[in-house]
C-alpha cells in the first residue's frame, strides 16, 4: 500500500505552483521527479567529495571511486546481473542504444536482417538505420494493431536465420503498451540473433530481472527513474560485452597506450571513455534505492489504479479518443479531443498548472499509423493522486469548452 500522501513531501517540487496554480505533474515519462533523498546525495557529492574516480591515490578520488562503484553494484542487483561489470554507465538509454549499434558494425553484413517495433521511439530506429547504411543489413518492422499491441505471428513470419538482432522498448513511451518481450527473446534466440530491450519506459514501472529474461542487452535512463538527467545504463551480457569492440576511445578505457598500438581495459572500463556523470551515475543508486524502498508491486498496484481511474474518467468526455488499448499497459494515456490540436489543449492545461507531453513523442511511425499529427501525453507516477487526475478531467473539458 502507498501511502502517497507521505511520498509526496519527498518531492519538493511538488508543492510549487506554475501559472498560479498547484503544479499538477503528468510528464512523467519525459523524466520523473526528483526526491530529496536523491538531491541530497548529489549535493553530498559535491560539498564533501567532488573528484575524478579511479585515477587518484588521494582519498576524496577514492570516496568517489568506492561510491561509484557501489552504485555499480545497486545498480547489478537491480538488475539481477550476473557481475558488475555487465553494467556499463551511459549517458542515457540513447547512448547505450548507439555504443550496441556501433559494435554490430564489424559483425554484420548484406542479406542480414534486422528487426525493430512499430511501437519504438526514434532513440530505437535512427541507430538502426545508420547501422544498416554502414552494414547493407536491412531493417524490417514488426507491426502493431489498432490496440497499439505487436502482431505477433507478423513477427514469427519475419524472423529467420538472417535476422541478427531485435529491438523492442519493453514499454512504449507513446502509448504505454507493454511488450512480449519473453517471447520475442526467446523466438529470437531460436534463430541465434540478439536482443536489445530499450527499458526507458518500463524501469520506473517494473522491476526486470535479466538473467531471468535471459535478454542480450537492456538499457535504462535515470531521468526516468526518480534520478537525474544525463546518465543511464547498459546492461551486456558478458559474452557479448568481450565480442563488442569499444565505443569511444580516451582516458580509462585503456589497459596500456603506445603510439603503435593500444590495448583495451577491461570491462566495464571498456566502454567507459572519459571522466563521468559521477555524481549522476552515484544519485541513479540513491534513486533506485529510493524506488526500492517504495516497493515496484505497490507503486505498480498504485499507478494502476491511477490509470484505471483517469481512463474512465477521461472516457467520459465526449469526442475524446484514447490512443492505445491494450489491457497491457502501463500509466500513461495518450488521448485527443476531436477536430482539436493536442498542442493547443497542453498550452491551455499548462494554464491550468497541469503539465502534460504533447506532440508525436519521438515516435512519428506511430502516429502516421493513427493519422494523428500527435496526441496528449498524460503520464502518472506513484506520487500522483486521484485529485490531480480529477484536476486533469475538469482542465480537459474547460479546453474542449474553449477551443470548440
Ligand atoms: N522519450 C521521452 C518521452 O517519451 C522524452 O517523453
Amino acid at each position: 500500500m502507498i501511502d502517497v500522501e507521505n511520498i509526496r513531501k519527498d518531492f519538493p517540487i511538488l508543492s510549487r505552483k506554475v501559472n498560479g496554480k498547484p503544479l499538477v505533474y503528468f510528464d512523467n515519462a519525459a523524466t520523473s521527479q526528483t526526491p530529496q533523498q536523491v538531491i541530497d546525495c548529489i549535493v553530498d557529492y559535491y560539498s564533501n567529495y567532488n573528484a575524478n574516480i579511479h585515477r587518484g591515490v588521494h582519498s576524496l578520488s577514492q570516496e568517489a571511486t568506492d561510491a561509484y562503484e557501489h552504485a555499480r553494484q545497486t545498480i547489478q542487483r537491480h538488475f539481477n546481473a550476473r557481475y558488475s561489470r555487465e553494467i556499463i554507465f551511459t549517458s542515457g538509454a540513447t547512448h547505450g542504444i548507439n555504443l550496441v549499434a556501433s559494435g554490430f558494425s564489424s559483425f554484420l553484413q548484406k542479406g542480414d536482417d534486422i528487426l525493430v517495433s512499430a511501437l519504438e521511439h526514434h532513440s530505437n530506429i535512427v541507430p538502426w538505420q545508420m547501422l544498416c547504411e554502414r552494414t547493407g543489413a536491412t531493417l524490417k518492422v514488426i507491426p502493431m494493431n489498432e490496440e497499439g499491441e505487436l502482431i505477433l505471428p507478423e513477427f514469427d513470419k519475419l524472423l529467420s536465420p538472417k535476422t541478427k538482432l531485435v529491438f523492442v522498448n519493453h514499454i512504449s513511451n507513446a502509448l504505454g503498451t507493454i511488450n512480449p518481450i519473453e517471447y520475442i527473446i526467446e523466438q529470437t534466440h531460436q534463430v541465434s540473433g540478439a536482443v536489445l530491450i530499450d527499458g526507458a519506459q518500463a524501469c520506473p514501472h517494473i522491476r526486470p530481472d535479466v538473467q531471468h529474461l535471459d535478454v542480450d542487452f537492456y538499457v535504462a535512463s535515470a531521468h526516468k527513474m526518480c534520478g537525474p538527467t544525463g546518465v543511464g545504463i547498459l546492461y551486456g551480457k558478458e559474452d557479448w560485452l568481450n565480442k563488442l569492440p569499444p565505443y569511444q576511445g580516451g582516458g580509462e578505457m585503456i589497459a596500456e597506450v603506445t603510439f603503435e598500438k593500444t590495448t583495451y581495459a577491461e570491462l566495464p572500463h571498456k566502454f567507459e571513455a572519459g571522466t563521468p556523470n559521477i555524481s549522476g551515475g552515484i544519485a541513479f543508486g540513491a534513486a533506485i534505492d529510493y524506488l526500492n524502498t517504495i516497493g515496484f508491486d505497490a507503486l505498480a498496484a498504485y499507478e494502476n489504479e491511477l490509470l484505471d481511474y483517469a481512463t474512465q474518467n477521461l472516457l467520459e468526455i465526449e469526442g475524446l479518443k484514447i490512443y492505445g488499448t491494450s489491457p497491457q499497459k502501463t500509466a500513461v494515456i495518450s488521448f485527443n479531443l476531436e477536430g482539436i490540436h493536442p498542442y493547443d489543449v497542453g498550452t491551455l492545461l499548462d494554464k491550468m498548472g497541469i503539465a502534460v507531453r504533447t506532440g508525436h513523442h519521438c515516435a512519428q511511425p506511430i502516429m502516421d499509423y493513427f493519422k494523428i499529427p500527435g496526441t496528449v501525453r498524460a503520464s502518472f507516477a506513484f506520487y500522483n493522486t486521484k485529485a490531480e487526475i480529477d484536476a486533469l478531467v475538469e482542465g480537459v473539458k474547460k479546453a474542449k469548452m474553449m477551443l470548440s
